[in-house]
């Protein structure tokens, strides 16, 4: 049980990399309601920011199981005044099949979306985490179509229908390329959704946006690096700033984008990529 007499920042994926860089930020004037899967992780998390003076709680959660979102909202109102929803929670082709990615990052999007939808006090802002991924590439017309089902029982079915079913013979190479499929679509569809909620957040005086990190050096990325190096060499040539991103340097954009100072920003995707998708898309001079 946390003491509230601050308000309440919600974060999913608060044990990951970014989750706890985020934690360090916004804990200094939040207590923070931690979501993840693990609840060893949790307990461990919740000790390490204890010790830095941050009242966190943590809660189990798998973010694509709607009566589980919901039960964070409810613990959430529970405790006090929401003002900040951060959901970071996600799922990498490096970590995870094509399935298991469209049901965590698109479905587990729309479960905090609509579980927090109306639940955030006037003034507060919810961010959802995209990827740089999502905009290597103009969307095809049939990725908006399913996109626009995102209410619909058969919105799985759809992305799934765009990726492709696993092939019989497929092999780890198949597979992962499957997957990265995925994660493109539907870290494009986490940008799309914030911007198709802006209305309906502004109405209560809540901003919605989408952040959309390039390669930063988290546990995540660490996957990759350790399972396909080719891969993780090949984003580091297409890197202009040559580097990979610290989880710090996200961290401090977030606090920026929830303060007032970023008051007038919603309905927009924050691309923090070191110049990789400016590199891909755009011709240099
Ligand atoms: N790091 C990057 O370079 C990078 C680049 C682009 C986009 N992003 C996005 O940024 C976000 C944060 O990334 P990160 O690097 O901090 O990743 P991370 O270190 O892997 O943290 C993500 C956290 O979410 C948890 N999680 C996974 N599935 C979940 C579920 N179903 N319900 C609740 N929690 C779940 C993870 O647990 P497990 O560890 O057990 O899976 C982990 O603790 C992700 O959405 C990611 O796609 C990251």
């Amino acid at each position: 049980m946390i003491i509230v007499d601050k308000r309440i920042c919600v974060l999913t994926g608060g044990c990951g990399g970014m989750g706890h860089a985020i934690s360090l930020r916004l804990g200094k004037d939040h207590a923070m309601l931690l979501a993840d899967i693990s609840a060893e992780r949790l307990d461990a998390e919740k000790a390490a920011l204890a010790k830095l003076g941050i009242e966190a709680e943590g809660l189990v959660v798998d973010v694509s199981d709607r009566m589980q979102v919901d039960a964070l909202a409810a613990r959430a109102a529970e405790l006090g005044v929401v003002d900040t929803v951060i959901h970071t929670a996600g799922l990498s082709p490096a970590g995870a099949p094509a399935e298991k990615i469209i049901s965590v990052n698109a479905i587990g999007t729309v479960n905090m979306v609509e579980a927090f939808h109306g639940k955030i006090a006037e003034g507060g802002v919810m961010i959802v985490f995209g990827s740089s991924a999502a905009w290597t590439l103009d969307p095809p017309e049939d990725w908006y179509k399913a996109y626009g089902r995102w209410n619909d029982p058969g919105f799985f079915d759809a992305l799934l229908d765009i990726v492709g079913e696993k092939e019989e013979d497929a092999d780890e190479d198949d597979e992962f390329f499957r997957a990265g499929q995925a994660y493109a679509l539907t870290k494009r569809f986490v940008c799309e959704f914030a911007r198709m909620n802006t209305v309906r957040f502004a109405e209560a005086g809540v901003r919605i946006l989408s952040f959309s990190p390039g390669s930063y050096l988290t546990p995540m990325h660490q996957l990759l690096i350790d399972n396909q190096p080719d891969m993780a060499e090949a984003q580091m040539d297409l890197t202009p700033l040559g580097r990979w991103g610290r989880p710090v340097e996200v961290a401090g954009f977030i606090e920026y984008l929830c303060s007032p100072l970023a008051g007038y920003v919603t309905g927009v995707d924050i691309l923090a990529d070191g110049g990789t998708i400016a590199m891909q898309r755009v011709k240099q001079i």
